[in-house]
């Protein structure tokens, strides 16, 4: 285990009005540039759309509006139980809410942002700081930014899982510890792992525990997670809100067609070369992919997975054929 440093005096990004990254410490902007997680500060802690209370109204209109693919919850300690909500399950999830001290309960409202706009300005000015700190137009390298909030019962846990977004999580209240591991380490993640997940296989295990960075967070730190960053989360002995700030970005979702070619060719029993280390294969896999993906897609998901839901439907129908040949 290595204990991330807390953040030290050296404000690099001066806060305004509705500043989010407040403050990225020196040590903690080396790893930033380095393409790896990192400790932040920001200033959104009381931001009034983030009470208890106005959580719980929102929740109420998201249940009202029929978003249930837009809420997923669980009880008890396993994640096991976890699903989305639905009109029979409605009650439950406000009862969830209520009684968020002795739940054990786990709630995760996402694309809050399409439900109230009380999310826009933040994710406008977010765009903006997010482009001075790394001295790019990051708006225009992402295709969606996802606005979620989680609340948790104190002491809950989420299971070790990666995402394909590249991450931004802001504690608001309450503490929470994120164990987080370094996605380009082959020890923590092999190439065929980020191949079989791009392909929705079943989530894999951890394979170097001990290689987790541990960021501590209290309200007004966050921490970034690089895409693909394996990652659990420990809650602290309180009630958690933390507000997450995932950005889908077109780089990633042109290396998420490379990993689902590369699945192909590893079963057909090549060795193939992982993304960005050779722009041509990459575009060639890309086109391979794009061939088999939604002309217009209009989700994340169609996006991102509609071309190898596709052929992995392929792949089975020609195994069975085989099978019975
Ligand atoms: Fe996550």
């Amino acid at each position: 285990m290595i204990v991330a440093a807390s953040a030290v005096a050296g404000v690099n990004h001066p806060g305004n009005a509705l500043s989010i990254v407040t403050e990225v410490a020196p040590d903690q902007r080396e790893r930033m540039l380095a393409s790896a997680s990192f400790r932040f500060h920001h200033g959104l802690n009381g931001h009034s759309s983030m009470s208890l209370t106005e959580i719980r109204k929102l929740l109420e209109q998201m249940l009202a509006e029929r978003r249930f693919d837009q809420v997923f919850y669980k009880t008890g300690a396993s994640m096991r139980n976890a699903r989305n909500s639905d009109p029979e399950s409605a009650e439950d999830v406000i009862k969830v809410m209520e009684n968020l001290n002795t739940a054990g309960a786990w709630l995760r409202l996402t694309r809050v942002d399409e439900v109230t706009s009380q999310f826009n300005d933040i994710v406008e000015q977010f765009y903006e700081e997010l482009s001075d700190l790394y001295q790019q137009d990051i708006k225009a390298r992402t295709l969606k930014t996802f606005v979620t909030l989680f609340i948790s019962s104190p002491r809950a846990y989420t299971n070790y899982h990666l995402d394909h977004t590249w991450n931004f999580l802001l504690q608001i209240s309450g503490r929470k510890t994120v164990h987080l591991y370094d996605p380009s380490d082959p020890q923590v993640l092999t190439q065929s792992d980020k191949e079989g997940w791009y392909m929705q296989e079943p989530m894999i295990s951890p394979r170097a525990h001990e290689k987790d960075i541990v960021y501590d967070l209290d309200p007004g730190d966050g921490v970034h997670h690089p895409v693909n960053a394996p990652h659990w989360v420990q809650n602290g002995p309180e009630v958690s809100i933390s507000l997450s700030l995932g950005l889908c970005l077109h780089s990633s979702n042109r290396d998420a067609k490379v990993y689902q070619a590369n699945y192909v060719l590893r079963k057909l029993g090549f060795d193939p070369t992982p993304p960005r280390r050779s722009e041509m294969r990459d575009s060639m896999k890309v086109r391979f992919i794009s061939l088999w993906s939604d002309r217009n897609p209009k989700t994340f998901e169609q996006v991102v997975y509609s071309g190898a839901t596709r052929l992995k439907r392929i792949m089975r129908i020609g195994q069975q054929h085989r099978e019975q040949v």
